[in-house]
């Protein structure tokens, strides 16, 4: 309600009451006034602008001089005046036809002089009338009036109507600022249909027109649905209103930043001199992208995005992000090169002089490249080189890119899990890049490249953020690399030139499809010879030259290399024996910067103080000394390596424990071996009623390490048996095959590696199954001339050759 009207109210029976009216005054204008109303009569108040209902409360400013002396009558002899609306507002002095029949009945419940003179009534709705007649006689408009009962009539429509009008109303009032709490529980509170109604109705924002029709209309019902529209047309015109306010209100802030942030910038670009050499690089751009050579496509693409760049303001957030775009369209190579002669005499020469050794693949190589050379444009396969870490995978492609001319660039995809590694992000990212494929052709600088991807095993699966495989996949398909497309270009790219060369570790992991487009090339490790001459003609000098020595200045003797080979490393390539060598001169550049020698002469005993004790020595002799412990062959990743089966016996019931984290191929392949040993136990001369009362505890060092496989089937067999027989295996043997409960040695794989790592270890003697004889080709004739071959058929082969006759105390 209004502050002023409130302050200046003074309460009625105090000195703003009208005096009363003064006994026998002969004023005709009193006597007017004083005449008895008849019962059915009212005091009229007309209005101009308010619409009263009953039950709500209003001020209402009465300017007009019969107004004041209706509203002073009133309140003079206490009646209730009637509110009737003016048809036409700009109407002074209101007759009858001025006037709409049917108002509202009010109590004025204070009567208020402004400060300024005006006068205001605050009056109180009672209750609808309907004008039958107005009366002439007096002072003020007074009619006859018939009061309309509100009938207290309800069901299901009305209420149910009732109800929406309430939602509705309180649906409003939530959308008003300020409203309090109390009103919206207020509204809530009315239980009467009738009463909401008018009480909604009085207090609606509407035009009077509008308020009146609905004053008039008796019917509830029908007064509830009018009630209802006109509430829902106001709550969807707030709600709209509500949403617009919102969205300028936004977008006003984010202009107005933008506006001062770009305001800024240009102050700062202009007290740095930036800003005018704009137009010079758009132009630079366009010179580079007309000398980029790009396929059509591409270069519409290139000028619509400069376009797009000549237009956008200076410093706009997308600015740097088209640009880098742009750069990369220019910078990428696109023209056709000019397929590079291959010269295959060349290429040898270059083969050989960089890597010692290894005559089958670089013949595989040198064919793959003649087919190439004779047919540039033909569909090649694509090679994969694999082998354990260090043997030369990715030096030999790099020579490959040496022997063709071309230049060599490396993808290392171990632990990439990310499709968009590889394809890249849409530009819509901000920082956004192209995948590592597009990456690495920028850094050639030719589609005639080779490109090494390095760890295909180690690709991650496909998970969450795409398949990487399947990406890779598209990358190395001559069917599709054509039209390679990465998502940062939105372009299609040719990689149709590029010559792709893959490595892994192990072939299991590179995932199928990828595997069958590639042409594997295994390379197995080196033997001792082969390290030595590889020491000798590339680690040697290149650590020499790494260290700042000349050849002269430090001089290392074949023994000792082979003491660092043997004692101080055990691996398939050369890696570490490179980074040994490496310590080595280090020490010597040392001792001859500090001026204590000139020339130095590094011997077998001079390898402790440099390189530490001995980190690898033979331990198979102490291992096997005792019965139960046999020496088998693995397979792994890094190349072949020997593992101790031990085995040992405990009073118990008959049961086997197996420890050193054994796959469950693994553990079936010692219960097959427990079998075995227990189905012969009267051959081998044990006591089966003493088995019966023994658990046996089957271990496999390094506890650690998972081990799985059928290949230690005969080193279980061998060790049980020589548990139980306590004849311990003999120390220069060792042994791999799977076996079969009827006691044949079934083949297994890995020949080479294991028969490599034998010999690493020291070995003198290796059992290997019968039916692997097909491999022993393959073995390197180092190792086939240093070691003796012992071939099993069935598993009593190999116990003839591995437990030594003696027994020996199993306390030992
Ligand atoms: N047959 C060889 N002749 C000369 N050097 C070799 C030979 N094999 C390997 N090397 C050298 O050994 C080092 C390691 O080789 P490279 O890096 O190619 O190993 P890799 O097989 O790629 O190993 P990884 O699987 O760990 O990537 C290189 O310096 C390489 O020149
Ligand atoms: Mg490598």
């Amino acid at each position: 309600m209004d502050n002023e009207l409130e302050n200046n109210a003074v309460r009625m029976d105090e000195a703003q009451r009208p005096a009363p009216p003064q006994p026998g005054a002969e004023n005709v204008q009193e006597a007017r006034k004083l005449r008895p109303l008849p019962d059915d009569a009212v005091i009229i108040l007309p209005v101009r602008n308010v619409v009263l209902f009953p039950g709500v409360v209003v001020p209402i400013t009465i300017g007009r001089q019969r107004s004041r002396a209706a509203a002073q009558h009133a309140v003079r002899m206490q009646k209730p005046v009637g509110v009737l609306l003016q048809r036409n507002k700009d109407v002074e002095e209101p007759g009858p036809d001025d006037l709409y029949w049917v108002g509202t009945t009010a109590n004025i419940l204070r009567y208020v002089t402004g400060p300024d003179g005006s006068h205001h009534v605050v009056s109180q709705g009672e209750q609808r009338f309907r004008v039958l007649q107005f009366m002439e006689g007096w002072d003020f408009p007074v009619a006859r009036v018939q009061r309309l009962e509100e009938h207290s009539e309800t069901g299901p429509d009305i209420e149910a109507r009732a109800l929406s009008v309430k939602q509705r109303a309180v649906e409003i009032l939530r959308m008003l600022p300020q409203v309090p709490e109390e009103m919206v529980a207020g509204l809530d509170n009315i239980e009467s249909p009738a009463r909401l109604a008018d009480l909604i109705a009085g207090l609606m924002e509407a035009s009077v027109e509008e308020k009146q029709a609905i004053l008039e209309t008796f019917d509830l019902k029908t007064r509830l649905d009018k009630l209802l529209e006109h509430l829902s047309r106001r709550a969807e015109v707030m709600r709209l209103s509500h949403e617009i306010n919102e969205r300028t209100k936004e977008s006003i802030d984010a202009k107005g930043r933008e506006h001062l942030l770009r305001e800024q910038l240009r102050t700062i670009q202009k007290e740095l001199g930036e800003g005018e050499d704009t137009t010079a690089e758009i132009a630079e751009l366009e010179k580079a992208i007309a000398e980029a050579n790009m396929p059509e496509e591409v270069e519409k693409q290139a000028r619509k995005e400069l376009k797009r760049l000549a237009r956008m303001p200076e410093g706009a957030g997308e600015n740097s992000m088209v640009r880098s775009y742009l750069d990369w369209l220019v910078e990428l190579p696109w023209q056709n090169p000019e397929p590079a002669a291959i010269d295959i005499v060349e290429a040898r020469r270059i083969l050989d002089a960089d890597h010692y050794g290894l005559e089958k693949i670089k013949k595989r190589i040198l064919e793959y490249l003649a087919v190439r050379k004779l047919n540039p444009s033909g569909k090649s396969p694509i090679l994969c080189f694999v082998g354990p870490p260090g043997v030369g995978k990715t030096s030999l492609g790099q020579s490959i890119a040496k022997a063709t001319g071309r230049e060599f660039v490396r993808v290392s995809l171990g632990g990439v899990h990310d499709e968009a590694e590889i394809r890249g992000h849409r530009r819509t990212y901000i920082g956004s890049l192209p995948g590592n494929i597009i990456q690495n052709m920028r850094k050639a600088g030719t589609r005639n490249c080779v490109m090494m991807l390095d760890e295909v095993d180690k690709l991650g699966a496909g998970g969450f953020h795409g398949d990487p495989g399947s990406a890779l996949l598209e990358v190395l398909d001559p069917e599709q690399n054509a039209t390679f497309r990465d998502n940062y270009l939105g372009v299609p790219y040719d990689l149709s030139r590029v010559m792709f060369v893959c490595t892994a570790n192990v072939l299991d992991t590179i995932p199928g499809p990828l595997r069958d487009r590639m042409e594997i090339i295994q390379i197995p490790g080196y033997t001792e010879h082969e390290k030595l001459q590889i020491a000798r003609r590339y680690l040697v000098a290149r650590q020499l030259d790494a260290n700042g020595l000349k050849a002269e200045q430090c001089e290392i003797s074949d023994e000792t290399l082979l003491s660092v080979i043997h004692d101080y490393t055990r691996e398939a390539g050369v890696r570490n024996l490179e980074r040994e060598i490496g310590t080595v001169f280090r020490h010597v550049a040392m001792q001859i910067a500090e001026g204590v020698k000139t020339r130095v002469r590094i011997e077998v005993e001079d390898l402790p103080p440099i390189l530490g004790p001995l980190k690898f020595e033979s331990e198979v002799a102490m291992r096997t000394a005792v019965p139960g412990v046999a020496t088998g062959l693995a397979w792994t990743p890094v190349g072949g390596d020997i593992l101790f089966i031990e085995a040992s016996r405990m009073s118990g019931s008959g049961k086997l424990i197996l420890t050193g984290q054994l796959g469950d191929v693994m553990k079936e392949s010692a219960q097959a071996a427990l079998s075995l040993v227990k189905s012969r136990a009267q051959e081998l001369g044990i006591d089966a009623a003493q088995l019966e009362k023994s658990d046996i505890h089957v271990h496999v060092p390094a506890g650690a390490t998972p081990k799985d496989g059928p290949s230690a089937g005969v080193a279980m067999f061998v060790a049980l048996s020589s548990l139980l027989t306590q004849r311990p295996v003999r120390s220069d043997i060792a042994m791999t095959g799977e076996i079969s409960l009827r006691g044949l040695v079934l083949p297994i794989g890995g020949v080479k590696e294991k028969v490599l790592a034998a010999l690493r270890a020291g070995i003198t003697t290796v059992m290997l199954p019968a039916r692997n004889r097909r491999d022993f080709e393959d073995v390197p004739a180092e190792a086939r001339e240093k070691l003796k071959f012992v071939w099993l058929e069935r598993v009593n082969d190999a116990l003839a050759a591995a437990l030594s006759s003696e027994t020996v105390d199993s306390a030992a």
